[in-house]
């Protein structure tokens, strides 16, 4: 990614041992071209001396909300103003939830209040103060706000424990920072993604359904929004979840995930079927949960719609990049698959296996297309998703 960046970054820096990374963070920052000004609260300066940031960035750094030396250079909604970008790192559990609260009892929540510019939030607590339900919950209400929220990262910890909630390395949060300013190659695309199982009732609490985690289609959901584009993801049920620069419509069954593709598919410029969707379906569930019976029962079973082929047959469809679940032969299928459901493109993955497909967080997949193919060889997950996102990409612009 070219090193160039000519915007203003206002740093806000909270109280968390990851401040000695924002040190690191401010030296690339400028190296790259960027002006910075930093905000420190006061429990950040337990850990960190304002004057390590202002050899670095070249400019005083604010603390206090009210500050006599520091109006006289630039006020806060001047300083609000200024940034193209806001960027909190680290942000600390208690920072993220006095943001999503509104409180301005400090300079960098009064700042944050008080502008209209993008924030950019990159966590940094303990793993169990990460994964608590109030912690994950206002980072995803910031989320949907339309705060970006960059990371955390899993590993060790300062405090000696492994997990989720390290700060993004410098590097990583620069490039995202380099990203954010530089149109993605799905800029302003609408992608409809589908992820995750279905439900098929069997009667009010037993159903018929697969191994889909979500993970793949959820890691698509990612790496399309990273790329620019407005994601919807509509998903079946899973127990991680969404992205928070998403937009998620849970569904249960195989024909409301057709309901809501349906009438959404139209609208959208790419179409991405990785849900693992049943085939089947039960004709009559039960209304009321059926009694054991000394003797085996059977089930009559309808096929669904195939979703993908449904969208793929619509007017103004939209590029439609297809999966495939093999077992064996998998290239052989997909192509057939490729066929038959009038795909543009389609991604095989081989399942049954511990590595690939379902429920593992890696993945291989040879992805095929009518006059070409490639194989993106085992990754994590997130790592496939960015590799196919980028090929769908450039498929898509190819054919556009
Ligand atoms: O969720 P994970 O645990 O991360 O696992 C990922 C995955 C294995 C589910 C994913 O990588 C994957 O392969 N998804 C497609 C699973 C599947 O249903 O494959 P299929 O070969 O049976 O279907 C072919 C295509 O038709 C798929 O795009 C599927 O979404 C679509 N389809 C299938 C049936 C149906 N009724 N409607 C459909 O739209």
């Amino acid at each position: 990614m070219e090193l160039t960046l000519k915007k203003n970054i206002l740093l806000g820096v909270t109280g968390g041992i990851a401040a000695y990374k924002s040190a690191e963070l401010i030296r690339l920052l400028v190296k790259a071209g960027a002006e910075v000004r930093v905000v420190m609260t006061p429990s950040a300066r337990e850990f960190v001396q304002p004057m390590t940031y202002q050899a670095l960035s070249g400019h005083r750094v604010y603390t206090e909300i009210f500050d006599a030396e520091a109006d006289s250079a630039m006020d806060h909604i001047e300083l609000a103003r200024w940034a193209d970008l806001v960027v909190i790192a680290p942000a600390s559990a208690n920072f993220i939830a006095k943001l999503r609260d509104g409180y301005a009892d400090n300079l960098l929540l009064t700042l944050c209040l008080a502008s209209q510019q993008p924030v950019a939030i990159a966590p940094a607590m303990n793993q169990q103060m990460y994964a608590k339900e109030a912690t994950l919950e206002n980072i995803r209400e910031l989320g949907i706000r339309g705060i970006k929220v960059w990371g955390p990262a899993e590993g060790d910890q300062a405090c000696g424990d492994v997990g989720p909630g390290r700060m993004l390395e410098p590097d990583g949060l620069l490039e995202l920072i380099l990203g954010y300013f530089s149109p993605g190659k799905l800029a302003g695309k609408q992608v409809l993604i589908t992820a995750g199982p279905t439900h098929e009732a069997i009667d009010p609490v037993r159903y018929i359904s697969n191994r889909s985690s979500g993970k793949m289609g959820y890691a698509l959901a990612q790496a399309a929004s990273e790329a620019g584009a407005e994601v919807t993801l509509v998903s079946g049920p899973v127990s991680i979840l969404p992205p928070t620069s998403v937009r998620c419509v849970s569904v249960i069954s195989a024909l409301e995930m057709r309901d809501v593709v349906i009438e959404r598919a139209p609208k959208a410029d790419i179409f991405i079927a990785c849900a693992a969707v049943s085939d089947y379906r039960v004709t009559n569930p039960a209304t009321q949960k059926i009694k054991k019976k000394d003797t085996g029962i059977q089930l009559q079973l309808v096929p669904n719609p195939d979703i993908v082929s449904e969208v793929t047959e619509l007017d103004n469809k939209p590029f439609t990049l297809g999966f495939a679940a093999e077992t064996e032969d998998v290239e052989r299928h997909a192509r057939e698959k490729l066929t038959r459901k009038n795909l543009d493109m389609i991604a095989a993955n081989r399942v049954g296996v511990e590595q690939s497909g379902f429920e593992s967080d890696t993945n291989e997949l040879i992805v095929l297309w009518p006059k070409g193919q490639q194989l993106l060889a085992l990754k994590e997950k997130y790592e496939i998703a960015k590799q196919l996102i980028d090929l769908l990409a450039d498929r898509y612009n190819a054919v556009e």
